[in-house]
């Protein structure tokens, strides 16, 4: 088993994790001065979102040089520093890749765009306008509107699948791949443990850019980008070549891990996987299931079935895209989702706050940072309510800088904090650490086999087994009224409740779960 297949890993969204000179946003100093919490809090590696110099238009996912560190954050001294007080406890480091499009202020799309016969004119999706007039194709925008923007000074569209500052590269140019390839190597060659690659389903595109054909189910309170099914633009096979390559990269290396950012039915990432794929193609669909224990446990006995022999699963549970997960299901099922993450088949990951109980943030109008949000105003896409900043203590910004943030901090702080929580044995910080430490000590947990034992509407129960090493069973009550699970198996013993009383609790037949209450079991002795 490799260091990813048996590891917990921890995004931090660096904007927001912890300030260290006091101008509002997050940094690599501050990063550092966390470390000694994350290694308490027993997680295996990080995954920072984009340090690299970005003009900021997408908050760091608009990149404008792939090898370097961008002010705001710190230097590369910084990050050196970074990387080996990691190390030295044992802590991974990954980075966020980010192939499919460079910032607009990129040197490559400056050149690019200067003048039909530049050279690196090919390095980006350029069309004249369709035969009618107007856009390319109907390609759309994830962040609103049309994929394509008009360049009025050279009489041509360039494609961006994101905002508009974010013009696509044109990976079908070898130049371009070979760049991009190098930037891989540059990190690799620094120590850096793996990558999270951004927006992997949309770097291969159809060679004749074919309309998108209308999506029969999309109704107007979803995405405007999911009015078309993107067959022609996004999960292309084209994406598998370009896959090949940043395996090939990553091999010359010993143990680094490549995850890809896949949002696709759980059937097509299985394709990611293999000697020529990803290590983990992200799993999101625990973040897009409903909360009841039919359906999820439905996704789990899918994904476990759909992947192919040696593919190792992975699970997610939040990131910096989506409602957190403390306001998608609520506080009290949010830590039955804990537990549920943490004792799955499967790497974990673990967004920042997520491990405190972080809500979203509403933001007033004015306080909107987000280019999604901008473009499509008050529908409920925007981003920032995800990410306000690390809830450190109760002290002035919550202990995440000296000055007013970037985004505001959350009204909850003064009580949802890791200070506070760190104090209190019962709290959902407590619990996070207790079951990572579990997870860890456990191989049936780690590492072990998953068995779907019992579901009902309420109830999902399953064991993990990792032979000699022993089985544990894990039974938890999705729904808000207190439920009896009879068991038929051997007496047991209670190791950790989600409500962190009842250890060593002995249980024979019937079970006693309180409203979203997840035990995890042992055999007794
Ligand atoms: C990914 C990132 C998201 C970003 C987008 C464009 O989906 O997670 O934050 O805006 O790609 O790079």
């Amino acid at each position: 088993m490799t260091w990813w297949q048996r590891g917990i890993i921890y995004q931090i969204y660096p904007r927001s994790f912890m300030d260290s000179n006091g101008d509002g946003t997050g940094d690599l100093p501050g990063i550092i001065s966390r470390l000694d919490y994350l290694e308490w809090l027993g997680v295996d590696a990080i995954w920072i979102s984009p340090i690299f110099p970005s003009p900021m238009a997408d908050f760091g996912y608009d990149v404008s040089d792939y090898t370097s560190i961008d002010p705001l954050f710190g230097t590369l001294d910084d990050f050196d520093r970074l990387l080996a007080d990691a190390h030295r406890r044992g802590l991974r480091v990954l980075l966020d890749y980010v192939p499919n499009h460079t910032s607009d202020r990129h040197p490559w799309f400056l050149e690019s765009r200067s003048s039909r016969d530049n050279p690196r004119r090919d390095w980006y999706i350029w069309r004249d306008p369709s035969r009618g007039g107007g856009v390319p194709n109907n390609w759309l925008s994830a962040f609103g509107g049309s994929a394509w923007e008009w360049d009025a000074a050279i009489g041509q569209y360039y494609l961006h699948t994101y905002v508009k500052e974010q013009p696509d590269l044109n990976w079908t140019n070898p130049e371009v791949e070979a760049a991009m390839l190098d930037v891989l190597r540059f990190w690799f060659d620094r120590g850096v443990d793996g990558f999270r690659i951004d927006a992997l389903r949309q770097v291969g595109k159809d060679p004749a850019f074919r309309d998108n054909p209308p999506n029969p189910d999309w109704t107007p309170d979803q995405r405007p980008y999911n009015s078309l099914l993107p067959v022609y633009s996004a999960d292309r096979p084209e994406n598998l070549e370009v896959v090949r390559r940043f395996r090939e990269v990553a091999d010359a290396y010993p143990d680094r891990v490549l995850i890809g950012e896949l949002w696709v039915p759980i059937e097509r990432l299985m394709v990611y996987y293999g000697v020529r794929g990803v290590h983990l193609p992200f799993n999101f669909h625990l973040i897009t299931t409903p909360w009841k224990a039919r359906a999820v446990s439905a996704l789990i006995d899918q994904y476990e079935s759909a992947l192919p022999s040696g593919a190792w699963p992975n699970w997610v549970l939040g990131n910096h895209d989506r409602s957190r997960v403390g306001s998608r299901v609520g506080p009290a099922r949010a830590r039955v989702a804990a537990m549920l993450l943490l004792t799955l088949r499967g790497t974990p990951t673990l967004y920042n706050g997520d491990e405190i109980g972080m809500q979203d943030v509403s933001i007033p109008p004015d306080a909107v940072r987000d280019p999604f949000e901008r473009n499509v105003p008050g529908r409920g896409f925007g981003r920032d309510p995800e990410r306000t900043p690390m809830q450190w203590d109760a002290g002035p910004h919550a202990g995440f800088s000296a000055e007013t943030p970037w985004l505001p901090i959350a009204d909850d702080y003064r009580t949802v904090n890791v200070a506070v929580e760190r104090a209190d044995p019962r709290s959902m910080l407590s619990l996070h650490r207790a079951l990572i430490g579990l997870r860890r000590a456990t191989p049936a947990l780690a590492v072990g086999s998953y068995r779907s034992i019992y579901t009902d509407d309420d109830l999902l129960v399953y064991e993990r087994e990792a032979g000699a090493y022993g089985r544990r069973e894990v039974a938890l009550n999705l729904s808000g009224r207190p439920r009896v699970y009879r068991r038929s198996g051997a007496p047991a013993r209670i190791l950790i409740s989600t409500h962190l009383d009842r250890r060593d609790e002995r249980v024979a037949g019937a079970l006693a779960l309180r409203a979203d209450e997840g035990v995890v079991l042992e055999p007794a002795r």
